[in-house]
């Protein structure tokens, strides 16, 4: 997408604007466009960047600096020139702040505006530095950082007492401007808020819902950071489905929490009551289908046991079994990364989230 982007404005003898952020979600998106840069031969020459933040106090040759940050993992390794990369200035003098802010407002409009905004998310729904209750007609600003976000800014600054109090963020409405936005979330500590952005209130305590009400906003999550949306936790509520036996065994165990339950004990009011009619009639009645869960349930701790002792017995042959599997001593195989693409809402349309394919998103 930022790729297609970049070679249709170089194509039409344009800029490609793009607004960028840190931590640790987009490292996968850079390192695929320097590969991009150098097998592909992506150029970044006509591509000007805006990075949504910066420590207040931090010059670049801080460690956690957001502009060394960029220039280790993207920069240094495209074509841009210099002088089309901005970066917030975290040491700039107090009584400049202001017109430093207002300059790179100044600067995002002097280039046409913002292309593709890229966003990660704090796990208190903070976009940039835009934390809980920012305006939503903010501008680049000093913002003061929440504790949550502190918190987990602590292992980057050796305890939380490193962590700087304020930062320069473009604000929410300056996030807002740009024609498109896509927001990434990895991992499933971040499931709660992604619910919470995709399908909870509109509320100041969340600035990334108000994404919700931009025309071309689009969430990007892995499988983890998906798990708590209706559509993935408890898909039967949103209409028909295709009763898997894996949707099966989610349902009942959900149900058995919902009701308060063991599951041999769920009857079909229980089913009536949280909205799985369709379950019912398909495989019901409750005591016929929670036998063959609690079946399934059983055979799978049978066949957990079994294969850990086949794992144990290969640790023993350590050597053999590296040998054969070609992997390194003490690496784990890692699960295949899946991504969905959820469409964020737009006020009017119908409830619930469209969730579209599932592959692999970068
Ligand atoms: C920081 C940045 C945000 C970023 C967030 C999430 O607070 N200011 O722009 O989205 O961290 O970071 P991570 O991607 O490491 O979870």
């Amino acid at each position: 997408m930022i790729a297609g982007i970049i070679r249709e404005r170089k194509a039409h003898g344009q800029k490609a604007v793009l607004g960028l952020p840190t931590g640790s979600t987009p490292v996968g998106i850079y390192r695929e466009l320097i590969r991009l840069h150098r097998e592909e031969g992506l150029d970044f020459s006509n591509v000007v960047t805006f990075n949504l933040d910066e420590y207040l106090g931090l010059g670049p040759d801080r460690l956690q600096s957001y502009r060394r940050w960029m220039q280790e993992h993207f920069f240094n390794d495209i074509n841009i020139p210099p002088e089309n990369i901005f970066i917030p200035d975290g040491l700039t003098p107090p009584e400049k702040l202001d017109e430093h802010c207002r300059e790179y407002e100044a600067a995002i409009q002097r280039v046409g505006g913002i292309d593709i905004q890229l966003l990660g998310i704090g796990r208190n729904g903070h976009i940039g530095f835009n934390e809980p209750f920012s305006a939503t007609n903010s501008r680049t600003r000093v913002a003061t950082l929440d504790p949550v976000t502190r918190r987990d800014a602590a292992g980057d600054f050796f305890g939380e007492e490193g962590v700087p109090m304020q930062a320069i963020t473009m604000g929410l409405g300056t996030i807002f401007d740009a024609r498109k936005i896509v927001l990434i979330a990895l991992g499933e500590h971040k499931a709660s808020i992604i619910r919470e952005t995709a399908e909870g209130p509109s509320t100041p305590r969340v600035p990334a819902c108000y994404l919700r009400q931009h025309a071309d906003a689009t969430l990007l999550v892995d499988t983890a950071a998906a798990n708590k949306l209706t559509a993935v936790a408890t898909p039967w509520v949103l209409g028909k489905i295709d009763w898997t036996d894996q949707l099966v065994k989610q349902a009942l165990l959900w149900l058995s929490e919902q009701s308060g339950k063991a599951l041999l004990k769920l009857d079909d009011d229980d089913f009536r009551q949280h909205n799985l009619h369709q379950l019912l009639r398909h495989h019901g009645p409750a005591q016929s289908v929670a036998h063959r869960v609690f079946r399934w349930m059983m055979a799978g701790r049978r066949s957990a046991r079994s294969s850990r002792g086949v794992h144990d017995q290969r640790q023993h042959r350590g050597l053999r079994s590296r040998r054969q599997t070609n992997r390194r001593p003490g690496e784990r195989i890692q699960p295949p990364v899946r991504h969905r693409r959820v469409q964020i809402q737009r006020p009017g349309r119908a409830r619930g989230p469209v969730v579209g394919k599932e592959g692999p998103g970068r």
